[in-house]
């Protein structure tokens, strides 16, 4: 720990504060996290702080699902840059026209979307469970906002269904080419190759297998392999190589996530200090988007 760290572990004591960190969130920023995990794992885990506040590393829909789901709670996201530009691909409004012209067809919306957008939702879901969500339903037809990518992965598994697509992307995991894989293949053959489904299709052909951040991790920690391809984010190889010690993991260099990486330590020392930037909602908004949120993880995760 060096200083700026230390200084923020006595702040976060002297507040009443805990840190939630995602798995992409830079090593250092990692290393001061009380909890770390995915979407669907830090979800679960917000609902059960009893600290003043809560401190959320990761970007703006992260922060704001913990303050839907734990609305007593002081939440704050250390530096406003940190937004997810897929979130910002689908809009509230456009939403209620396409709800308009497929009258009782549910909305199932990835938990990378805002506030405004779960409150226009039946139910969301994160990388974690979202074929679970989606076979959970009872209707025929579904739309699914706003991760097309995901949406297809869940389209192999789903196949009694109709899917709605929504034209979003997460402009990272695009990044993410076969021919980066194949490279990395050829250096390393006994690699087992590990990729998100927000990743192209193509790069989910090629992969062994599709997880969740926190899928990724618990594949590695259990695989008797002893070398993986990691096609996500590469700030996640500092928690592989801190849950599986001793095992090498080869990231592809284009897949960064500049907004997951926008929170410094200066960034969380300041949140502490200044109690910035707080997550604001309407009681109103809360109270709908709590509901699919609430129906996502009572579904569970399935990796
Ligand atoms: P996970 O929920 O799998 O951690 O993914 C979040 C995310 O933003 C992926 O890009
Ligand atoms: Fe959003 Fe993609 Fe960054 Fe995840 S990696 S926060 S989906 S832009």
């Amino acid at each position: 720990m060096n200083a700026i760290q230390d200084g923020i572990l006595r702040l976060k004591d002297e507040k009443n504060a805990v840190i939630l960190g995602h798995n992409y969130q830079r090593k250092e920023v990692q290393e001061i996290s009380d909890i770390l995990g995915d979407s669907y794992g830090l979800s679960v885990q917000a609902t059960k702080v009893e600290a003043e506040t809560i401190v959320f590393c990761g970007v703006d829909f992260m922060a704001e699902s913990a303050k839907i789901l734990n609305p007593g709670r002081t939440v704050l996201l250390p530096n406003l840059k940190s937004i997810c530009p897929m979130a910002a691909m689908a809009d509230a409004e456009p939403l209620r026209t396409l709800k308009a012209k497929n009258p009782g067809v549910p909305v199932v919306s990835y938990v990378n979307t805002s506030a405004m957008v779960k409150a226009e939702s039946d139910i969301c879901c994160t990388s974690a469970n979202a074929v679970r969500v989606v076979q959970s339903l009872s209707e025929d037809k579904v739309i699914f906002v706003p991760d097309t990518n995901l949406g297809l992965y869940v389209m192999r598994y789903v196949k009694d269904k109709e899917i709605i697509l929504w034209p979003g992307y997460c402009p990272t995991h695009v990044n993410i080419k076969v021919e980066d894989l194949r490279e990395l293949k050829k250096k390393h053959p006994d690699a087992e190759v590990l990729v998100h489904p927000e990743c192209t299709p193509d790069v989910i052909d090629f992969a062994d297998f599709a997880y969740s951040t926190e899928g990724i991790i618990r594949h590695t920690v259990s695989s008797p392999k002893s070398e993986f391809i990691i096609g996500t984010e590469t700030n996640m190889i500092h928690r592989l190589r801190k849950e599986a010690p001793g095992k090498e993991f080869y990231g592809v260099d284009a897949a960064t996530c500049p907004n997951m990486r926008e929170i410094s330590l200066e960034d969380v020392r300041d949140s502490l200090l200044r109690t910035q930037h707080r997550v604001e909602l309407s009681a109103e908004l809360i109270a709908k988007a709590r509901i699919p949120l609430e129906r996502m993880i009572e579904a569970g995760r399935q990796d």
